[in-house]
């Protein structure tokens, strides 16, 4: 069988991480944990957290930036920005209209996409769609999360594993030799209760006893999670490789989304790809929910671990549940 050749090309990719390092250690001084526990059950030595007052368009719009300086064109010349956010800087409007104003990207629509820690490959497909339909001739597709503005600080289950950051990449249409070669995506939202904000929206409006009861912060089944995260993985990796005509074997690098070493560990091993194949970056930034796949694809480019005739392969899953997989011709 033979490789799909892919319609739209990754011309070019960005990264923000805010400055601020936080050590396993630091946690201490909010929580209950160590830093022996976190390493070995999650990979997690450090991660970055924004500033109070750094808001999530603001780190988006610095890694877009980059991306765009990078491929050489101008804010102007956007058609879409499509940003995938959990942790959107405000309800209404999107945080994809606030990045919108901040790079002066006048022609472009702009909207957020929602699938947690999947959402930037999800993002990745619309782009991809609307280019391959000919409704765009320059899609900008960002992720970026704040997640340390909807931890719990008092919940060592979860507080422990997040950090914050943005990575954004731009999508033309290329000439067939390089770009998205195949992506799968799935979902089950009989299993939100999983990861979730149990109130803040129109079923359960906020009040003030709700926030006292830190209602509208996240909360996490974990080794539910993790069950699930293997098993979806794992699905989603055969999926894609299914649609691209290709086996693990063809595979040069995976860039898992980074939640856990061990899950990592696990779906690699699923798919048949040794750990030196496998980008890691979660033992620096802990989860950064969908700005962990586009922040390690920028590294794994400018280190050099990407070379030009690579394929590779990345895998997601997040709350909804969400999951799914992309491949990509470098
Ligand atoms: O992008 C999707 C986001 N979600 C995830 O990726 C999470 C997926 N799940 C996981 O990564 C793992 O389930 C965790 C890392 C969250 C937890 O690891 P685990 O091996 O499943 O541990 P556990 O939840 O079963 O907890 C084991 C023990 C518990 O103590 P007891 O009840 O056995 O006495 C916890 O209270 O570890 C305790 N514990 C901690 N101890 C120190 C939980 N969190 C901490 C902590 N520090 N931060």
């Amino acid at each position: 069988m033979s490789m799909s050749s892919p319609a739209v090309e990754i011309v070019s990719t960005g990264r923000y991480l805010p400055d601020r390092i936080v050590t396993n250690d630091d946690l201490r001084e909010f929580v209950d944990t160590n830093d022996e526990w976190i390493r070995t059950r999650t990979g997690i030595v450090t991660r970055r957290l924004a500033r109070e007052d750094e808001l999530a368009a603001e780190m988006a719009a610095t890694a877009s930036r980059i991306a765009l300086e990078r491929a050489g064109i101008a804010p102007d010349e956007v058609d879409a920005i499509i940003l995938s956010t959990a942790t959107p800087d405000r309800l209404l409007p999107s945080t994809a209209c606030d990045l919108q104003a901040l790079i002066a990207a006048d022609r472009a629509m702009a909207f957020d996409v929602q699938a947690a820690c999947s959402g930037w490959l999800y993002a990745m497909s619309m782009g991809e769609g609307y280019l391959a339909a000919g409704r765009a001739e320059t899609v900008l597709v960002v992720a970026t999360e704040k997640m340390s503005a909807i931890l719990d600080w008092t919940d060592r289950t979860t507080c422990v594993l997040f950090g914050d950051g943005s990575g954004a990449a731009v999508l033309k249409r290329g000439d067939g030799s390089k770009g998205i070669v195949s992506s799968f995506h799935a979902s089950d939202g009989r299993l939100a209760e999983l990861l979730w904000r149990k109130s803040g929206g129109a079923k359960v409006p906020l009040t003030p006893e709700r926030v006292a009861e830190r209602e509208h912060l996240m909360l996490m089944s974990g080794r539910e999670i993790f069950k699930n995260a293997v098993r979806s993985m794992a699905q989603a990796c055969d999926e894609a490789l299914e649609r691209a005509g290709l086996t693990g074997d063809d595979i040069d690098l995976m860039i898992p989304h980074q939640a856990n070493i061990r899950i990592i560990e696990s779906t690699a091993k699923y798919a048949g790809i040794p750990m030196d194949k496998v980008y890691v970056n979660v033992d620096r930034y802990g989860n950064m929910s969908s700005a962990s796949i586009p922040v390690a694809l920028d590294e794994a480019l400018e280190d050099g671990t990407i070379e030009s005739g690579m394929k590779v392969l990345s895998a997601t899953f997040g709350a909804g549940l969400t999951w799914g997989a992309m491949v990509w011709q470098f």
